[in-house]
């Protein structure tokens, strides 16, 4: 699966995961806009009603001992005067637009920018990752010279092999001989460059462990790579020959531009299985681990 991929993924992933949360929240608000007419606001609404009834009553009962009627005229329309209004008894429904926010509206509001916050946050660390790098370095095409001066800096004068290692592109360099080709591993894939008229092309090997990720140095007694985490060991062509790593060392594709420079594609990851049959003798010397 390639970074593109990944990252349309991603996007889908994210867009889903957005929707879901607005759905939720959304689907948990009143539909009812008269929200203070619901049943539960309609028994508060008569409590008060009868509370404040009582509290009227007693208030004219009160205002009715403290202020006696004075003339037989006041005695006799004492009875007949209407009870005082309590103006809060005449009080009507307003909507939720009206009444502004209401408590649920703010904490629906709040899970709903603090989700979205989160979200936003986890897409934008996720599409980082993901991104395909287009500038320079790893994750890029990158130069490592050219292909001969590299040749002649792996093989030594006695045949034996010292890897280069690459930073920039974490990347073991070795060499491939092109009878080797045939019928191993790497059959077929770009994988190697350079072969021909008897001499062998380069590969490029990514250092990362294919077990838990250590980086893999090279160990020139034995002519291969030894991995001190868990003991892995991996010839000088990457090949798997010990160890708890499930294939063979990971390589990068390859390629030369018209200068004969050697291009590896840092973003172009590719696995083989392990081999059966080995292209590179292992060990040749003591081990380093
Ligand atoms: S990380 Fe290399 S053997 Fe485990």
């Amino acid at each position: 699966m390639d970074a593109t991929t990944l990252f349309i993924i991603g996007i889908v992933a994210a867009a889903g995961l957005l929707a879901i949360g607005v759905f939720t929240v959304a689907g948990g608000r009143p539909k009812d806009e008269t929200g203070i007419t619901a049943p539960l606001d309609r028994v508060a609404l008569q409590r008060d009603r009868r509370a404040r009834r009582e509290r009227a009553a007693r208030s004219a009962a009160a205002v009715a001992v403290l202020s006696p009627p004075e003339t037989d005229e006041e005695y006799d329309g004492a009875d007949e005067a209407p009870p005082p209004v309590d103006p809060m008894l005449e009080r009507t429904a307003v909507s939720a637009s009206q009444l502004g926010v209401t408590r649920r509206g703010f904490f629906n509001r709040a899970l709903l920018t603090v989700f979205g916050i989160f979200l936003g946050q986890f897409a934008i660390a996720g599409l980082a990752f993901m991104w395909p790098k287009l500038g320079e370095g790893f994750g890029s095409p990158i130069n490592l010279g050219n292909l001969n001066d590299l040749r002649s800096e792996i093989i030594q004068g006695d045949g034996s092999i010292v890897p280069t290692f690459v930073a920039s592109a974490q990347t073991w360099l070795v060499p491939m001989p092109e009878n080797a080709i045939a019928g191993s591993s790497f059959e077929g894939l770009p994988v190697v460059i350079g072969a021909g008229g008897g001499e062998p092309g380069l590969m490029a090997l990514w250092q990362r462990c294919v077990h838990l990720g250590c980086r893999v140095p090279s160990c020139v007694p034995s002519q291969g790579f030894e991995c001190p985490c868990h003991g892995s060991r991996y010839n000088f062509h990457g090949e798997y020959e010990a160890g708890p790593a499930p294939r063979n060392m990971d390589r990068f594709a390859v390629e030369l531009d018209d200068a004969d420079n050697l291009i590896v594609q840092t973003g172009q990851v590719i696995e083989t299985p392990r081999a059966s049959t080995k292209t590179i003798q292992y060990p040749q010397g003591p081990s380093c681990v």
